[in-house]
């Protein structure tokens, strides 16, 4: 009989703590053996040489999810989690999304429903609060931390799904006390809204002009506000998306200060600019999301931010919606910027990419790759050790890299989501995952998949660290107690 199940010999293993030469030995879905692995297996794969890195954690996605539209993600379950295998990714954490007048507890069993049959690689959920009513933040949400979704989102923007400065207030104070760690999409609404009206009145529509209204000061203004509110009950954050110069050094001022505030960004922050949106007619709004992708001085700073340790994360914020009236313009070649879908793809290529732009251009190395692609989202979110790394009891998610392959993308020969198009058309790409193994099961090889629908797991989490407060709320919160005022949590 075998002693493993799997064993990859003549690995290049990289992990944020080393990089080594050596085997990998895998038993029942987990790492068994790192390094020199003598013994037998049922199969063994030969990595002659190449990188082997732990599977990626996608930990920003959108995967069969209505927007505050109401218009539904072109991904269900299957051709995302599908689509993020291909890209040598092995776990996701989408949203379970709450729209106004919903029970969270409901929209969970959903999103349950919804992925349990469907899923090939490992999930977990963040909730998205919408309606922080009394029923949500007294029952709701404090059972909900208990039974594993320890992470929640926030919009300062967007009619249909923004909560107040108040309601935001109520929500840390919450997770502070209970152990979750908010998310927040910062963006000043009226800003946008104002600048929007403005530019619609005057007939400016087109898809470039979302770039426009969602000027670069809404997103630091709402940065440094979301700061500020979370000082006050000390309460750590996490600010997702970052695009943006003044917003990225407010966070990096943040936590130079000591605060618990953490920071992310996703491909298109990297790989596009506003540019892209300047298209005819409507085609411009296959580039759109927000914050809108800004120009390559925003892109310096985003690399910046990604080498000196200011983002902890890199996401995909994949956001698919197909181009045509059920999905990005709903209103065919009349659609206004207003009314595009906002999001674009990115959970297959958001790992080439990084790799290609980042670590082949030598801006940041191996292991900031796999803190950044991987491990810190395990870590934030309550994941690791079982996932984000490779280590002996760790579940036996990596993939192994081919450094030398060249990629030009093209869709429709290569990509599995379901959008129809990829804002990254064209792009040449140094460097691919060639076999992607997720709990031992090798679910691409040869550009094949093998892995069955449902048979992705479902990731219940514990309260990660990240959310452990300081312990230093605003002087004025803790004067209260000083006169007798009731604890606010
Ligand atoms: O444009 C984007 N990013 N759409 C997806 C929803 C969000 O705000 O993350
Ligand atoms: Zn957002
Ligand atoms: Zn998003």
């Amino acid at each position: 009989m075998a002693d493993y199940d799997l064993i990859i010999r003549n690995a290049r293993i990289v992990t944020v703590e080393r990089q080594t030469d050596g085997d990998i030995a895998v038993k029942d879905g987990k790492f068994a053996a790192v390094g020199e692995v003598s013994g037998t297996a049922k199969r063994e794969i030969d990595a002659g040489g190449k990188f082997v890195l732990p599977g990626g954690v996608d930990s920003h996605c959108h995967i069969e999810q209505k927007s505050g539209f109401g218009i539904m993600c072109a991904d269900d379950f299957y051709t995302g989690t599908v689509s993020a295998a291909f890209g040598g990714t092995t776990t996701v954490i989408p949203f379970a999304a709450q729209h106004r007048g919903m029970s969270l507890r409901q929209v969970v069993k959903d999103y349950h429903e919804a992925a349990t049959p469907k899923a090939v690689i490992d999930y977990a959920f963040h909730l998205i609060v919408t309606d922080p009513s009394p029923q949500a933040l007294g029952q709701e949400l404090p059972a909900l931390i208990k039974d594993g979704y320890t992470s929640f989102k926030i919009y300062m923007t967007y009619d249909a799904m923004k909560v107040s400065d108040y309601q935001m207030l109520d929500i840390l104070a919450l997770a502070r006390r209970d152990g979750a760690l908010v998310m927040v999409h910062a963006e000043n609404h009226d800003m946008i809204n104002w600048l929007a009206h403005h530019l619609v009145d005057q007939g400016h529509v087109a898809p470039k002009f979302h770039a426009i209204a969602h000027a670069r000061i809404a997103e630091a203004e709402a940065t440094n506000r979301a700061i500020s509110i979370a000082r006050l009950v000390d309460a750590p954050l996490l600010l997702v998306h970052m695009s943006e110069i003044e917003a990225i050094e407010t966070l990096r001022q943040a936590q130079k200060k000591g605060l618990k505030i953490f920071g992310e960004t996703c491909p298109q922050y990297i790989a596009l600019t506003s540019d892209d949106m300047d298209k005819p007619g409507v085609q411009g709004a296959m580039w759109c999301c927000s914050p809108p992708p800004r120009d390559s001085a925003a892109q310096e700073a985003v690399w910046e931010a990604l080498k000196d340790g200011t983002f902890q994360t890199f996401s995909s914020d994949h956001a698919p919606y197909q181009f045509n009236e059920g999905g990005k313009i709903p209103k065919g070649d009349k659609t206004t910027f207003k009314e595009m879908a906002n999001g674009v793809p990115g959970l297959e290529l958001r790992l080439p990419l990084l790799f290609s732009e980042g670590v082949q251009k030598g801006r940041i190395t191996m292991q900031q790759f796999v803190a950044l692609t991987a491990t810190n989202h395990a870590k934030l979110y309550g994941l690791y050790p079982k996932k984000g790394t490779i280590a002996v009891g760790s579940d036996a998610d990596f993939a192994i890299w081919d450094a030398d392959k060249q990629v030009t993308v093209r869709w429709k020969e290569m990509l599995h989501d379901n959008v129809g198009y990829s804002p990254y058309e064209g792009r040449e790409i140094h460097g691919w995952p060639i076999t992607v193994v997720s709990r031992g099961r090798v679910v691409v090889e040869n550009g094949k998949l093998d892995a069955a629908r449902g048979s992705g797991q479902f990731l219940p989490r514990a309260s990660p660290d990240s959310a452990k407060p300081l312990g230093n709320p605003a002087p004025e919160l803790q004067a209260m107690s000083r006169f007798g005022a009731k604890p606010l949590f």
